[in-house]
């Protein structure tokens, strides 16, 4: 019985390594339709990498990107990017430049401005817009509230077309699992959860400050993730004591800021649905949608890799990702989607441009709960930007 069993078990052994070895290596489980297969399994997994949407048609292109109609439709707007200067974010910028629109970049250091700027600029064609940069940190709401104050004050003469709330970070502290044991979270400036601020909170303070200088049908963007299917018991915290607690303590360090990276993530859909839902479905020309740009070779991994020990990184950067992750430009597209159609609000999205429910965001209560806690955490903060682009908003109306 013991040696059936054996033989039964090498054979399976067997069966998966060559199973395994056939999707590393050939082009075969691909054109039998096994990832397609795969993702009408589980949504998380639609458009994650191309392979996954081999043989399904695009929701969007970027012949329909760089239309005429969409040219006619961007050119001479107003978009400002935050973490602009690296992957998603200068592609998503990258692309607005090359259709006339007048884009402004936020970064960490003038140094990172001024090369994405340079690099930006020197690839516009026959259409391009203008591109601007400014600092801000995202880790601290003084410098969020700054620069929008600068963005203002620089650029009274326009209302905002496109906010892409895009800059954010994933795995951020701890080489060594045991330096946290008691999983205490890695804070921002401001004192709260690091990942949760950096990622989502400080958008919500550059929404709620820069609201009245928005045009209107302005589309507000962000960039998610499919990790957003992936986080903490209660979902998302809606008090202090649960975004700081340590309610699951078994958790190791790598797991927690995994999940909590997919809170902050997963609070991304959420706002975009309280906003929808605030601002009235029929009412307002305003949309909010979210996307996840797919798993994208950027520069996010380099950055896991020097500050985190995580279990097959080194596989998953030397081979998934090269092989087979998205090129960042095909990471934004899904975004430059979101931003050129008007008829998506408090949506979600998977490359490329595939609507994608993930049902821990369809709780109104949560929605709403999560918008109120972001108001008090900002609070402070909230005093409104005196400026003039609102007027001319209202007579534009
Ligand atoms: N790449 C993927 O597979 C993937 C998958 C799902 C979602 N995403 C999301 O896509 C977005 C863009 O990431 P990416 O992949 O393009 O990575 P990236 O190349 O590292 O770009 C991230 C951008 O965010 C900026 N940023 C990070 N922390 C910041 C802070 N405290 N204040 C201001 N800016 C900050 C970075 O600035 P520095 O250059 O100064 O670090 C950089 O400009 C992120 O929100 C990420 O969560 C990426």
């Amino acid at each position: 019985m013991i040696s059936k069993m054996l033989k039964l078990g090498a054979v399976l052994v067997a069966l998966v390594s060559i199973w395994l070895g056939m999707c590393f290596y050939t082009t075969i489980p691909v054109k039998m339709g096994f990832y397609r297969f795969l993702s009408t399994l589980n949504p998380v997994l639609i458009g994650i990498m191309p392979i996954f949407l081999e043989g399904v048609p695009w929701g969007y292109t970027w012949e329909e990107y760089y239309s005429p109609e969409t040219l006619q439709l961007l050119k001479g707007q107003r978009a400002i990017v935050t973490g602009g200067n690296s992957g998603i974010g200068f592609d998503l910028a990258m692309a607005l430049f090359n259709n006339g629109v007048d884009v402004t970049i936020t970064c960490r250091s003038e140094l990172k401005c001024a090369t994405a700027k340079q690099a930006i600029e020197a690839e516009g064609g026959l259409n391009k817009g203008r591109l601007f940069t400014m600092l801000m940190d995202t880790s601290s709401f003084a410098s969020v509230r700054s620069f929008c104050e600068n963005y203002v004050t620089t650029f009274s003469d326009h209302p905002i077309d496109m906010l892409f709330f895009n800059a954010g970070t994933n795995f951020i502290k701890l080489k060594n699992p045991e330096d946290n044991p008691d999983c205490a979270p890695k804070t921002a400036a401001d004192g709260i959860d690091y990942l949760f601020q950096v990622n989502y909170l400080s958008h919500h303070l550059m929404y709620r400050l820069l609201e009245p200088f928005l045009a209107p049908n302005a589309r507000i963007v962000h960039t998610s993730s499919a990790s957003a299917f992936s986080t903490f018991s209660y979902k998302v915290a809606t008090d202090l004591e649960t975004l700081h607690g340590c309610s699951e303590p078994y958790l190791k360090s790598f797991t927690m800021e995994n999940l909590s990276y997919g809170q902050s993530k997963l609070a991304q859909d959420l706002w975009c649905k309280a906003l929808t839902r605030k601002l009235g479905l029929v009412n307002s020309n305003i949309s909010a949608n979210a996307f996840h740009p797919g798993l994208v070779n950027t520069a996010i991994f380099e950055k896991i890799t020097a500050v985190s020990d995580i279990p097959n990184q080194a596989f998953m950067q030397d081979t998934i990702i090269p092989k087979y992750a998205w090129q960042s430009p095909d990471g934004a597209l899904t975004g430059l989607f979101l931003a050129t159609h008007f008829d998506s609000r408090g949506k979600y999205y998977h490359p490329q441009a595939i609507e994608v429910v993930n049902e821990l965001a369809v709780d109104e209560s949560l929605q709403d709960k999560l918008w109120d806690f972001s108001e008090e955490l900002v609070q402070d903060y909230l005093t409104p930007i005196r400026g003039s682009v609102k007027a001319e908003n209202e007579v534009a109306e």
